[in-house]
């Protein structure tokens, strides 16, 4: 049985290391009496049940069921495709791309060790869709419908296209086949769907919000699909929760974390929360915490008539790439970020640098090294360049990256968000403003509710505004 391996250093987040633009030890000691009561009110709402996130890791029964079904999709399947959007796709996505090779749908079925090609469809952009439905062979492909709430339109339009689809080609019967929904245990348009066509359905519990669902089917089955030992993974996942479990803020990482991008966001101007890893496989990484940090604390607080907007932006970069794109900005642009970098000490794959051009001196120390030497030591440079010009950063090193690390990192993240949201005052569990979107949507699409009709006038005012000042 292997165990999560990964260090958290946030030297470099300190006023010893950074100056001014860093924290103070005695501003996290101050943030302590919070801290415990912060921890008791997430204690007391994991027991009572209305936080389910941090439970997920522990329903074994879950997994043998979902590996269950993963077993007979990889029998029946060439081709998987997860439909879904926002939190009911970024953690499968992130998954998916953290743990399998790199170029995965390009091996042979041999090479894939008969797991499918994984494709993942979140927006309704017909090119995508209509390109996808082309390239793949429909009698070897399977569907992985996903939405909490059951009645998200780009997740259920690509749906309702597809379905239509196969229901043509092949026939009704042929339905349950091709099509599994992961949605509300109980209601929802999607449920009564899957009901009348008995079609396979996995829940996703009520109290499990789409940004905190990558443990819950949403994740689990796309990764189980695709290879990934989903028992390791929930393993990591557990191991970080013990690890998590302390009240107080230098010996819980998610809590200091926490603390030191509250403290960078609200004590020192750092508005930006860049996530970057060093390796193409964590890439997804810093787009799923980018919705999690986004969605879970973007939010407007009104106390009579003031009006708080609360709220770190998250940026998604990538080393050493952004080191030609992003990094100028970051070492002299405004102080405004504070960065994580994530980083491997061991990569899948080594890939050396051979003596090629002999004749050439200025290449030399380039010779007999390898890629991962190279792209680590860019994220100690780029690291030690930012600390040396007073940017603040933390670090998360995996020993390497496997499904025990991938579990302990996410989860980790996700209780950083939950005890952030207590810092902040704001609740990490709803979405106000993305409810509006949505609303809004349905509303343009022509849906016809009471509602719909007021939002339809104040859009036409709107667009009649909208039309004064144009210039091509
Ligand atoms: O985190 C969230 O709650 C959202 O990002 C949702 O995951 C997203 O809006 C999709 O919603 P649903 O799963 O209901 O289709």
């Amino acid at each position: 049985m292997g165990s999560t391996n990964i260090s958290y250093n946030y030297n470099n987040a300190m006023a010893r290391m950074v100056g001014k633009d860093g924290i103070a030890e005695t501003e996290l000691s101050g943030l302590q009496k919070r801290a415990l009561a912060i921890h008791k009110d997430l204690q007391k709402k994991r027991e009572e049940k209305i936080i389910g996130f941090f439970d997920l890791p522990y329903d074994n029964l879950l997994v043998q069921a979902i590996m269950a079904i993963a077993n007979d999709i990889k029998r029946n399947f060439e081709n998987f495709v997860v439909i879904g959007i926002g939190g009911s796709s970024l953690g499968p996505a992130c998954l998916q791309r953290a743990l399998n090779h790199s170029f995965h749908n390009f091996l042979s079925s041999q090479g894939r060790r008969g797991r499918p090609r994984m494709f993942f469809l979140d927006n309704p952009d017909p090119d995508s869709v209509k390109g996808l439905m082309e390239a793949l062979d429909l009698r070897t492909t399977g569907f992985n419908v996903i939405s909490k709430s059951g009645g998200t339109a780009e997740t259920l339009a690509i749906f309702m296209h597809i379905y239509n689809v196969v229901q043509r080609r092949f026939s009704k019967t042929a339905l349950s086949k091709h099509f599994i929904v992961t949605t509300n245990p109980d209601r929802g348009y999607l449920r009564e769907v899957a009901v009348a066509d008995k079609l396979k359905t996995l829940p996703i519990p009520e109290n499990v919000g789409g940004r905190f669902s990558v443990f819950s089917p949403v994740g689990l089955l796309p990764a189980a699909v695709a290879g990934i030992n989903i028992k390791n993974l929930l393993s990591g996942a557990a191991e970080m929760d013990q690890k998590c479990s302390k009240p107080e803020i230098m010996s819980n990482p998610a809590y200091l974390n926490a603390a030191i991008h509250y403290l960078a966001d609200t004590k020192k101007g750092k508005r930006i929360s860049v996530m970057m890893p060093y390796s193409d496989a964590l890439k997804d990484v810093a787009f799923w915490y980018r919705q999690l940090w986004a969605e879970s604390l973007g939010k407007k607080m009104e106390k009579g008539k003031t009006v708080k907007h609360i709220g770190q932006t998250p940026v998604a970069a990538l080393g050493a790439v952004d080191q030609h794109s992003q990094i100028q900005l970051y070492m002299d642009g405004p102080n405004d970020k504070i960065v994580t970098f994530l980083c491997t000490k061991k990569f899948r794959k080594e890939c050396k640098v051979p003596r090629v051009f002999s004749s050439i001196e200025a290449l030399d120390h380039l010779a007999n090294q390898d890629l991962g030497t190279l792209l680590s030591n860019e994220y100690l440079a780029t690291e030690y360049a930012l600390t040396q010009n007073g940017r603040p950063n933390v670090s998360f090193t995996m020993e390497e990256i496997n499904d025990f690390n991938m579990g302990a990192l996410l989860y980790l993240f996700e209780v950083q968000t939950a005890f952030a949201a207590g810092l902040y005052k704001v609740n990490a569990f709803d979405q106000p403003g993305v409810e509006q979107g949505k609303n809004a949507t349905h509303t343009l699409m022509g849906r016809k509710s009471k509602e719909d009709r007021a939002r339809m006038k104040q859009f036409k005012a709107y667009i009649k505004e909208r039309k004064k000042y144009k210039c091509l």
